[in-house]
């Protein structure tokens, strides 16, 4: 199956209609006189509500795809359409969330997640019920007027997660966001993500280079393949939810994805 029949397959097979199409994308970094084409002939859809982690080996192109679907990069050929229309640069119908939190160190963190609402025309009191309700839901109730250097790791990423979910975005595109965090952090914000986001069908696209985790919040685990820059792999994860990380059917789903990295 060639890439651009996976898109449609993708999307002919799903329930809903993709709400993210990419096709035939190219990218090619020039340095130092250096050309090097990262992607090449890519293509992939993403259902609406759809959780999709993307895993490959370092430097095959994970975080250069994100960044042309936000509208940070342009592709050298092909197009990514959201919602049908073609993305050419940054919107707020997209929201990143990266490794690093990106939260405003002068801000508190109240003020950090009401960052996210810029630009709504809502009444003072609106605004403020909405940043108190998100400040609850990721479990920061007490914590409003504090600054982000008072905070840990694990809390920082519940602000940024906050702040770009309050957005309501058509699309969130998360690069190894909790790829900082100890494991018992990390498992915490793979369980609040999912708590905030199945409810509210958000459609995600996921970078991971933990395959445990893939298996645990993914609807369908992608492999990039950085000898053809393309999609080379796909797995649908199919385990019920919550998932059981002791289950053998959880095993054999990692050890997959273990050996689609080792080829
Ligand atoms: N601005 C840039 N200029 C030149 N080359 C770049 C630039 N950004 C990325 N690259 C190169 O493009 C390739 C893909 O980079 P990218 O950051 O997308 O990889 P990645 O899959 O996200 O890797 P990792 O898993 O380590 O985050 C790498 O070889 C990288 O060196
Ligand atoms: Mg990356």
């Amino acid at each position: 199956m060639t890439s651009s029949e996976r898109a449609v397959a993708t999307t002919e097979n799903g329930m809903s209609r993709a709400i993210l199409e990419i096709s035939g994308l190219h990218h090619r970094f020039v340095h130092n006189g250096d050309s090097r084409l990262v992607l090449h002939d890519l293509s992939l859809a993403v259902r609406r509500g759809e959780l999709v982690c993307l895993i490959g080996r370092s430097g095959c192109g994970k975080s250069t795809l994100l960044k042309i679907v936000a509208g940070f990069l342009t592709p050298a050929a092909g197009e990514c359409r959201l919602d049908g229309h073609l993305i050419s640069r940054p919107g707020p119908d997209r929201c990143v969330v990266f490794q690093e939190d990106a939260l405003f160190p002068w801000l508190t963190v109240r003020e950090n997640i009401g960052f996210g609402l810029t630009g709504r025309q809502w009444p003072r009191v609106k605004l403020d019920r909405e940043v108190e309700r998100f400040l609850d839901l990721v479990g920061l109730g007490e914590y409003g007027e504090h600054l982000p250097r008072t905070l840990s790791g694990g809390m920082k990423q519940r602000v940024a997660l906050a702040r770009v979910l309050i957005r309501e975005p058509q699309i969130l595109l998360m690069d190894e966001p909790f790829g900082a965090l100890d494991a018992q952090a990390r498992e915490e914000m793979q369980e609040l993500l999912l708590r905030l986001v199945r409810q509210r069908q958000q459609t995600i696209l996921f970078v991971t280079h933990d395959v445990q985790e893939a298996v645990v919040i993914a609807d369908r685990v992608l492999l990039l393949d950085p000898g053809s820059g393309a999609i080379r792999e796909e797995m649908q994860v199919g385990l019920d939810r919550p998932r059981d990380r002791n289950d053998v059917r959880f095993h054999a789903c990692c050890a997959r994805l273990h050996q689609w990295l080792r080829v």
